[in-house]
C-alpha cells in the first residue's frame, strides 16, 4: 500500500451460508490438529433460508487487530481453529485494484491487514444445529472472496475443515461428499457435490428441536473419547462405513428413498451406539429422541416402505426427512398429535417453510386439538401425548450451498467505522 494512498478505506464482503446434515456420520479424527476424519461421510445441504450463517469479513489500514462479533457479542479469535482457518487464506489471497476507491493491496499486504468479522445465525446458536458447520463455512467463503483466493471450492473446503470438520461439506449444496483422503497435509481430504439440491427436490425435512436441560458433550471432545476407547468404532470404519458410502452415492443418484431411509436410520443408530460403547458412555440423545424413533419406526412399519428417515447428531434434536411433500403433511400431522404446542399458538411452534402445516389442513390450533391418533397406534390404547417435549419444529428443504450478498444493507459491520451495526 502505497504511503499516499487514503488510510480510512475499508473493503467489505458479506456471505450467506447453509448448514448440513450427515446421512452418513463423520466421528472421529486421525489428525486432530488438521481436522482428517477416520472415514468418509455424506450429508445434505439444509436451506439457507431457513437455518443459515450470514457473516460480514472487512478489512482496512485503519483495524488495530483481528477482530470477531458473532450474533452481536465480541468473541476471542484467539483458538487455534480461527487461527488455522486465517492463517490458510492468508496464505492464498492474491491481489485487489479498486482505482475509483483507492485501494491497492498486494499479496504480501494481505498478511499484515486486521480483519474485523461479524456473524450471525438465523437459528438459536443454543438449540444445537450444527452452527459451526455453517458459520466456517461462511467465514473461509467470505474471506476467500474478500482475499480474491483463486482457488476452486475442493481447496476451500480443506481449509473450513480445519475450523470444524462438517463444515467443509457446507460449501456445496445438495447431496455433498467429504472424502477421508490419504495424503498427510490433509489437502485430499475435501468436500464435493454428489448432486445439487435440484436432483432430488421432492425430499422434505422437518427438524423437531428437542427440549433438553441437560449440558452435551461437544464432538469434539466426544468423538476423541470413541477413537480411544470405542472397538465398535475400529469396526464401524473399516467395516461398515465404506459399503455405506458407496450404496448411500447409488441410493442419491437414483432417488431411491427406500434405500436413503434405511442407511440414514442405520448410520444415526449405529453413531448412537458408538457413543454407548465409549468410555464412559455418552448420550446424545435423550427420551423424546427415542419416542420419536419408535414412532417413525412404527409408521414406517405399517406402510411396509419408509416414509420417512431419522438421523441425530450430537444433541437430541431429530432430523426428519420425508419421502415427499404428502409424506410431509403427513408426517407433521402426526409430530403435532404426538407433540403438541404447549402455548395457545401455532405461529411460534411450527418454523420455516409453513406452507406445509397450511396444506396438511393445520391452521390453528383447533385442527391440531381435532387430530385422530395415527393408524399405527390403534394397538395402543391409551396413548399419551407429550406437550413440552419439543421446544419447536422446523419445515425445510435440502437447499443451495454458500452464496455471495450484494446488496449492502445485508452486511453485518458499519461500511463507515467496521464495527457491527
Ligand atoms: C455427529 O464437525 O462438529 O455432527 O470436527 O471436532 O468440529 P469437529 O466436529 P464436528 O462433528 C460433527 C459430528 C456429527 C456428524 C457429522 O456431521 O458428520
Amino acid at each position: 500500500m502505497a504511503d499516499e494512498e487514503s488510510k480510512d478505506w475499508i473493503l467489505m464482503v458479506t456471505a450467506k451460508s447453509p448448514t448440513n446434515i450427515a446421512v452418513i456420520k463423520y466421528w472421529g479424527k486421525r489428525d486432530e490438529s488438521l481436522i482428517l476424519p477416520i472415514n468418509d461421510s455424506i450429508s445434505v445441504t439444509l436451506d439457507p433460508d431457513h437455518l443459515c450463517t450470514t457473516t460480514t469479513v472487512a478489512v482496512s489500514p485503519s483495524f488495530r487487530s483481528d477482530r470477531m462479533w458473532l450474533n452481536g457479542k465480541e468473541i476471542s479469535l484467539a483458538g487455534g481453529r480461527y487461527q488455522n482457518c486465517l492463517r490458510e487464506i492468508r496464505s492464498r489471497a492474491s491481489c485487489f485494484e479498486d482505482e475509483k476507491k483507492g485501494i491497492s493491496i498486494r499479496k504480501e499486504d494481505w498478511e499484515n491487514l486486521h480483519l474485523h468479522i461479524a456473524s450471525y445465525n438465523n437459528f438459536p446458536t443454543a438449540a444445537g444445529l450444527a452452527s459451526s458447520a455453517a458459520g466456517f463455512a461462511c467465514l473461509v467463503f467470505a474471506l476467500g472472496n474478500l482475499m480474491c483466493v483463486k482457488e476452486d471450492l475442493g481447496a476451500i473446503s480443506a481449509i473450513a475443515r480445519q475450523g470444524s470438520g462438517s463444515a467443509c461439506r457446507s460449501l456445496y449444496g445438495g447431496f455433498v461428499k467429504w472424502n477421508t483422503g490419504y495424503d498427510v497435509s490433509g489437502r485430499d481430504s475435501i468436500a464435493m457435490q454428489l448432486a445439487s439440491e435440484s436432483h432430488w427436490d421432492d425430499l422434505v425435512i422437518i427438524i423437531a428441536v428437542v427440549s433438553s436441560r441437560q449440558k452435551e458433550t461437544s464432538s469434539t471432545a466426544g468423538m476423541r473419547e470413541s477413537v480411544e476407547t470405542s472397538t465398535l468404532l475400529q469396526y464401524r470404519f473399516k467395516e461398515v462405513v465404506p459399503k455405506r458410502i458407496l450404496q448411500m452415492e447409488e441410493a442419491i443418484r437414483n432417488k431411491d428413498f427406500t434405500t436413503f431411509a434405511r442407511l440414514t436410520c442405520a448410520d444415526s443408530n449405529q453413531f448412537h451406539a458408538v457413543c454407548l460403547d465409549t468410555c464412559p458412555p455418552i448420550f446424545y440423545m435423550n427420551d423424546t429422541s427415542h419416542r420419536i424413533i419408535n414412532y417413525m419406526e412404527k409408521w414406517n412399519q405399517l406402510e411396509g416402505t419408509p416414509q420417512v428417515a431419522y438421523t441425530f447428531d450430537a444433541g437430541p434434536n431429530a432430523v426428519l426427512i420425508a419421502r415427499n411433500r404428502k409424506t410431509a403433511e403427513a408426517l407433521l400431522q402426526r409430530l403435532l398429535f404426538y407433540f403438541p404446542p404447549p402455548g395457545a399458538e401455532l405461529t411460534s411452534y411450527v418454523l420455516g417453510d409453513v406452507s406445509i402445516l397450511h396444506d396438511a389442513g393445520l391452521q390453528e390450533m383447533k385442527d391440531v386439538e381435532a387430530l385422530m391418533p395415527p393408524p399405527e397406534l390403534k394397538c395402543q390404547i391409551p396413548f399419551k401425548r407429550h406437550a413440552g417435549d419439543v421446544s419447536y419444529f422446523i419445515c425445510t428443504k435440502p437447499g443451495r450451498g454458500p452464496m455471495i450478498l450484494n446488496d449492502k444493507n445485508q452486511a453485518l459491520l458499519n461500511p463507515n467505522t467496521g464495527i457491527p451495526q
